[in-house]
């Protein structure tokens, strides 16, 4: 039986999932459904998997228009609009992409973006990433733009004040940011006129950032985490030798032995119950993510030993962002505390 025939009988009631309060007084579900198909799942799987996760009691969907299925994703959205979800019950995200920070530019984006997903307003709108640099879809990591530029606060701004424009203007009810560090955050934060909603960063039991996490929180801003699961499907070119996999760590296969789930799903509720808001890609095992963060939770003792198996590990080291020979990926992430110089 596939996910979406056992769905009808098998669907999680949608209250029963934790919700986050942003500081707006909105609330997001606590978990949503990743849809980067990583290269190799198709547009249209992608699309059955957001119809099957719907079905199943998913409210949250985490897109994006590099992805490259937003149109097919916005077909199931429509679908499940049509089938009686109210499009107050769902929360959608979509993304700005590096090539399009253009001031004349992110309007029309997220115009692009809803017309694929075929809404009239997002949830969430996030600058996929803090540099501005074109590089193909698919590209190699080694792959360097000729005109790659470092994080340009002024330049930063410039796009910001184009999201917040989005706001007034409706389109959008909360925007945000993605693979952000805390001294870029921090001019954010001094800038804006409207604050991030949220942070989109990486975040798994071998990539915790508990800095970066406490400083979001501190600062009202809900983090999302990205590739919750150690993304075991990525691309080869997000791959690396020194990679590590969280559901391969001992204290994570014991701790999903204890309570008869993957690992996968150990890595879920942790995530939940630490606070972060996980988006895990799945078209075979969504139902089973959802599943595990209602009822049955981690112990403290569980949540206490998977805090003590962080690895720093970052999976994706943004390597095609760099702007100038010579420079390696923690670069891009102000490893040191300041913004790496120009
Ligand atoms: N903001 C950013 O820059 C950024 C960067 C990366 C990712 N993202 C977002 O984050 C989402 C998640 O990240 P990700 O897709 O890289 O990685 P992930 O969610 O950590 O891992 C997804 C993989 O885990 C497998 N999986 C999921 N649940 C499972 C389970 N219960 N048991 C066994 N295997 C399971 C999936 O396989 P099946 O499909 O077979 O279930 C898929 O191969 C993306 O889809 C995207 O929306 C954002």
């Amino acid at each position: 039986m596939n996910q979406a025939s056992e769905s009808v009988s098998a669907a999680i009631d949608p209250a029963a999932i934790p919700k986050r309060r942003l500081y707006t007084g909105a609330t997001m579900p606590a978990i949503g459904l990743g849809t980067f198909g990583s290269d190799h799942v198709t547009a249209n799987q992608v699309a059955e998997a957001v119809k099957g996760a719907a079905a199943v009691g998913y409210r949250h969907f985490d897109c994006a228009s590099v992805y490259g299925n937003e149109a097919e994703v916005g077909a199931s959205l429509e679908g499940i609009q049509r089938a009686g979800i109210e499009r107050e019950e769902l929360w959608v995200t979509s993304k700005l992409w590096n090539d399009k920070h253009g001031e004349d530019d992110v309007i029309p984006q997220c115009r692009k973006s809803l017309a694929d997903l075929r809404l009239e307003y997002l949830d969430l709108y996030l600058v996929h990433w803090p540099f501005p640099n074109f590089h193909p879809p698919g590209c190699d990591v080694s792959s360097r733009s000729a005109d790659a530029k470092p994080y340009i606060h002024e330049n930063y701004m410039k796009t910001w004040r184009k999201m917040e424009e989005l706001v007034d203007l409706g389109l959008v009810r909360h925007i945000g940011t993605s693979n952000m560090t805390i001294p870029k955050l921090k001019l954010l934060l001094r800038d804006a006129r409207i604050k991030p909603a949220v942070n989109e960063m990486e975040l798994h039991p071998h990539f915790q950032q508990p800095e970066l996490f406490e400083f979001v929180v501190e600062n009202g801003i809900q983090p999302i985490g990205y590739c919750p699961i150690g993304s075991p499907g990525r691309p080869e070119r997000d791959r690396t030798p020194e990679d590590t996999a969280p559901t391969e760590d001992p204290v994570v296969v014991k701790i999903a032995q204890a309570h008869g789930i993957h690992p996968a799903v150990a890595c879920i509720k942790w995530a939940v119950q630490r606070g972060q808001t996980p988006i895990p890609f799945s078209i075979n095992h969504y139902r089973a993510n959802l599943a595990g963060i209602v009822g049955d939770p981690l112990t403290d003792e569980e949540m206490r030993e998977i805090a003590g198996i962080d690895r720093h590990c970052r999976l994706i080291k943004g390597q095609v962002f760099l702007w100038k020979d010579g420079q390696t990926w923690e670069d891009l992430w102000d490893i040191d505390g300041e913004i790496t110089p120009a």
